[in-house]
């Protein structure tokens, strides 16, 4: 009998685990995978192609002659290009699959200030121009288009950008071309990111775009406050993409969600879906901790963060669309998240503007809904909310649970076509919001990966409502 309600015991404990929210599920047993280090038969230093790292002679040429060289070993298991101690000045290459790029302890790849030594790239088809100038952008600092199987790691070696040269041209209107990332993989899957720090990039610093499998894990990426557009991560239509344990301080986004702009972005229709996002730290001066868009065209859906501590930040979380960008943003669950001296906690914006050119569809509205934000603490906060939809688009089922913000503004929470629900929110939540969920409400519970579940199940209030009483 005892032992009998001992394992009755052990098989709820199961019954329960097997029931957790999608991130601790996938993304624990998808992040171990992707993180075993896999070994490489063939090695060759960067020194053995004529690189010189005095920080002063370009390298360039080095890189991609050891790159074109590691060609031969993709089918023996794949190589490791490895980078010692010393300051490697390079313009842009571009790697291949089946390979590790590794950096030395001491070891600091520096971009070079020559804008030519960073080549002018097609714009990508879901934006249908640079971000920041109609045509071409610059190609990325580290490129990869059409790979599998790729890790760029060190043990804490920096890759820095020398970003100031890009912000001046970005601030003085001499700019012919976008600004590059630091990293940009395209079209590419099984792709590790880690123990590596990244400085100064000249735009967002990591930016995997069509991408699947992606592992982004303790990193560090820094950039100053004041630096313009240096978002951290930027996963762009992207499915499967795990970013753990990182430091991030720059002057936008720390990590921000996208999916293509206006009418390229859905006519690409290539959405970011299965993304799980944890232990974050870090601070942004104009940008947001957690985000999402403002390019969201092609669908964002399935995104999970969780253990985000953010200081001395603009914003918390923060989902930025417009009228245009059709689109979609939904089943999206933030929990666990600590702010201080946070101006804006919790930010959704409807009218975010910016289009590629005047041929948007006005009328292709967004749809955003099942946002659910979760176990919130926030000190020194400004304003707790300032949740705005599109007139005659609300967006709806926006879930407050466990939010305690020590807000000043008054009042704190201001809503425009928005539709929700909340339950232990202090101060008290806007009045559209203010509903508590119950069986029938949808909020998101981000257990879609339970097997044997119908939608009306996995959507259910209910665990909602017994997550918030834990
Ligand atoms: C990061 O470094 C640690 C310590 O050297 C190592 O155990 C781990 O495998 C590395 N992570 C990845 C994803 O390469
Ligand atoms: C890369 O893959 C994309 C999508 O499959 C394809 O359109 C493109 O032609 C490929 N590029 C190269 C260089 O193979
Ligand atoms: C993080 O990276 C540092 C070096 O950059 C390494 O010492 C440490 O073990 C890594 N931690 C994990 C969890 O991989
Ligand atoms: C890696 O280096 C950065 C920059 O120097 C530092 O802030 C960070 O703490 C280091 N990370 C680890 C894990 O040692
Ligand atoms: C713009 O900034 C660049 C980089 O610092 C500088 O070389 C250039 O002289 C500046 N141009 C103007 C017009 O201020
Ligand atoms: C822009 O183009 C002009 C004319 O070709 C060139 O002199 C200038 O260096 C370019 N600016 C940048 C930032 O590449
Ligand atoms: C997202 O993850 C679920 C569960 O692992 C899987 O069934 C689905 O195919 C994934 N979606 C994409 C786009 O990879
Ligand atoms: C509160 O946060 C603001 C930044 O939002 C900061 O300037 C101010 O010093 C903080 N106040 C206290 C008492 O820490
Ligand atoms: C939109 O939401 C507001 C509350 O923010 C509500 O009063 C209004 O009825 C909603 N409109 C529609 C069409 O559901
Ligand atoms: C549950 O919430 C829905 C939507 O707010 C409401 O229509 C319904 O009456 C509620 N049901 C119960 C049993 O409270």
């Amino acid at each position: 009998m005892r032992r009998s309600k001992a394992l009755l015991g052990v098989l709820l404990v199961l019954a329960t685990i097997s029931k957790s929210p999608w991130g601790a599920a996938a993304s624990s047993s998808y992040c171990k995978q992707m993180g075993s280090t896999t070994f490489r038969p063939h090695s060759v230093t960067i020194t053995e192609f004529g690189a010189v790292g005095d920080g002063v002679t370009l390298n360039t040429k080095a890189f991609q002659n050891a790159i074109f060289y590691l060609h031969s070993f993709a089918d023996k298991g794949g190589a490791q290009l490895f980078v010692p101690a010393g300051r490697w000045l390079t313009g842009s290459f571009s790697l291949i699959s089946h390979l590790t790029l590794s950096l030395d302890k001491d070891a600091e790849i520096i971009g070079s200030m020559d804008s030519s030594d960073w080549p002018v790239i097609d714009p990508l088809p879901s934006y249908g121009r640079g971000r920041e100038l109609p045509g071409g952008r610059h190609q990325s600092l580290i490129h990869g288009s059409n790979l599998t199987d790729v890790i760029i790691t060190g043990d804490n070696g920096t890759i820095n950008g020398q970003g100031i040269v890009w912000w001046d041209w970005f601030q003085n209107h001499t700019l012919n071309y976008t600004r590059p990332h630091l990293i940009e993989l395209m079209y590419s899957t099984e792709v590790v990111i880690s123990n590596l720090t990244f400085k100064n990039s000249p735009f967002w610093a990591i930016h995997p775009v069509y991408c699947s499998q992606v592992l982004v894990q303790n990193v560090t990426i820094l950039a100053p406050l004041d630096s313009p557009n240096t978002d951290g991560i930027d996963p762009d239509s992207s499915t499967n993409v795990c970013i753990e344990d990182c430091y991030i301080s720059t002057g936008d986004d720390l990590i921000v969600i996208k999916s293509g702009w206006d009418e390229y972005g859905i006519s690409f229709a290539y959405p970011s879906s299965n993304i799980s996002i944890r232990r974050i730290a870090g601070e942004t001066k104009s940008g947001a901790g957690i985000a999402f868009g403002s390019e969201m065209s092609g669908g964002i859906s399935e995104v999970e963060a969780e253990g985000i501590h953010l200081f001395n930040s603009l914003h918390g979380i923060r989902l930025k669309t417009s009228p245009g960008r059709g689109g979609y943003v939904r089943n999206i669950y933030i929990s666990d998240v600590t702010m201080t001296d946070v101006k804006i906690a919790i930010r959704i914006t409807g009218q975010y503007d910016e289009h590629p050119d005047d041929k948007y569809d006005e009328n292709a509205l967004p749809l955003i809904n099942r946002i659910t934000i979760k176990d919130i603490v926030g000190v020194n906060i400004s304003i707790a909310g300032l949740l705005e939809g599109i007139r005659g688009d609300n967006f709806s089922s926006i879930c407050l649970s466990n939010v305690f913000l020590d807000a000043t503004a008054d009042p704190p929470w201001r809503c425009s076509y928005i539709q929700g629900y909340s339950n232990l929110v202090s101060p008290e939540s806007c009045e559209p919001l203010r509903d508590v969920p119950n069986e029938t409400s949808v909020c998101y519970a981000a257990n879609h990966l339970r097997p044997h579940l119908s939608d009306a199940d996995r959507l259910a209030g209910s665990s909602f409502v017994k997550l918030t009483s834990l």
